[in-house]
């Protein structure tokens, strides 16, 4: 395939909120001049949301005071209501990452509010991006299923769709949170979006929870998809969902990627490197696939 797709790195953000042992602000920082010297160019960063839903990001305005600015590169913060976008606007965030669930049961867990609540907290925050003169995305989360709720229904993603678009954002991420979706789903999604709304980016968000996560992938890639979300090391998952596991981990994806003659001008060792520094910092074994490669060749090496 002669494409090119842009990797959005997640890990940051969705990959550490679920870590219980705080990792102090310069480990994280560390990670990000890691992806940024790796080629990444859109990092989500952090997540201004409550320190006591997420204490883990509670360093976000701290953080991204500290980020090194690179031409070219992008960091994002979620944000879920509109104090979290004026916290993120007042640190000097450029994107924001907003997330609205497809679940009304997911949405009740993840922000406390109905999905009509958010829909509204979505409106000011979009308002707000663009007094501010900042980008603004839109996570559609749990898109290929809820584990509270089952299925989600077409039409639902299109209301949100449309809901989201008459408030100006154009960005659009959809979501499997819980890891239920399959590569068959993924294909006629990203086609269907694709044609309805023909000017507007979607990206996809997909979790490994069941080993679909690169099948999906390639789904979406033959289905139109030019922006993909993944996380170093294969690290996280939403506190929200019962046993949520990693997205998908970049270097894994990357590899799949370049391999197929897909671009994504990322290097693959100093992502692996990258990848190293995030498993040293949350002190267990990651399950990326290039991860285990790397430890049994090591180990190996030294065997002989
Ligand atoms: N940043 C920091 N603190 C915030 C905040 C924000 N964006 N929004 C609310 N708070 C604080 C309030 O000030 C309040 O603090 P206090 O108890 O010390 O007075 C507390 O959080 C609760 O506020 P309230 O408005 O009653 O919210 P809630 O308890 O109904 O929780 C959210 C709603 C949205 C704040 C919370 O569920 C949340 O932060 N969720 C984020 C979930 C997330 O990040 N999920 C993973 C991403 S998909
Ligand atoms: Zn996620």
């Amino acid at each position: 395939m002669t494409v090119s797709v842009i990797i959005r790195e997640v890990g940051l953000r969705d990959g550490l909120q679920a870590e219980t042992q705080f990792i102090p602000t310069e480990k994280k920082l560390a990670l990000a001049r890691a992806l940024t010297e790796a080629g990444v160019t859109q990092i989500e960063a952090t997540s201004f949301v409550s320190p006591r839903a997420i204490p883990q990001l509670r360093d976000a305005a701290e953080l991204v005071g500290l980020l090194e600015q690179s031409p070219g590169v992008t960091y994002s913060a979620l944000v879920v209501n509109e104090r979290g976008a004026r916290d993120a606007l007042a640190a000097g965030i450029t994107e924001l990452q907003f997330v609205v669930s497809c679940s009304e049961t997911h949405s009740q867990k993840n922000v406390r509010m109905s999905v009509a609540q958010s829909l509204a907290e979505a409106a000011v925050i979009a308002s707000l991006a663009q007094e501010n003169g900042v980008t603004m995305r839109t996570a559609l989360a749990t898109a290929f299923g809820c584990p509270y709720e089952g299925k989600i229904v077409y039409d639902r993603i299109y209301y949100l769709i449309d809901q989201l678009l008459e408030t100006g954002t154009k960005r659009f991420s959809l979501g499997d949170t819980a890891g239920l979706g399959n590569p068959q789903q993924v294909s006629e999604i990203c086609q269907q979006v694709l044609k309805r709304y023909p000017n507007v980016e979607f990206s996809l968000h997909l979790h490994d929870t069941r080993g679909l996560g690169l099948a999906c992938v390639l789904a979406g890639v033959w289905g139109g998809i030019r922006v993909i979300e993944s996380s170093i090391g294969g690290l996280g998952g939403c506190p929200f969902i019962p046993r949520a596991t990693g997205n998908i981990a970049t270097e894994d994806l990357v590899f799949m990627l370049e391999e197929m003659g897909v671009r994504t001008g990322l290097d693959q060792q100093k992502l692996l490197d990258a990848a190293l520094i995030a498993e040293e910092m949350v002190g267990r074994e990651l399950p990326s696939r290039h991860l285990a490669l790397a430890r049994n060749l090591h180990c190996n090496n030294n065997e002989l």
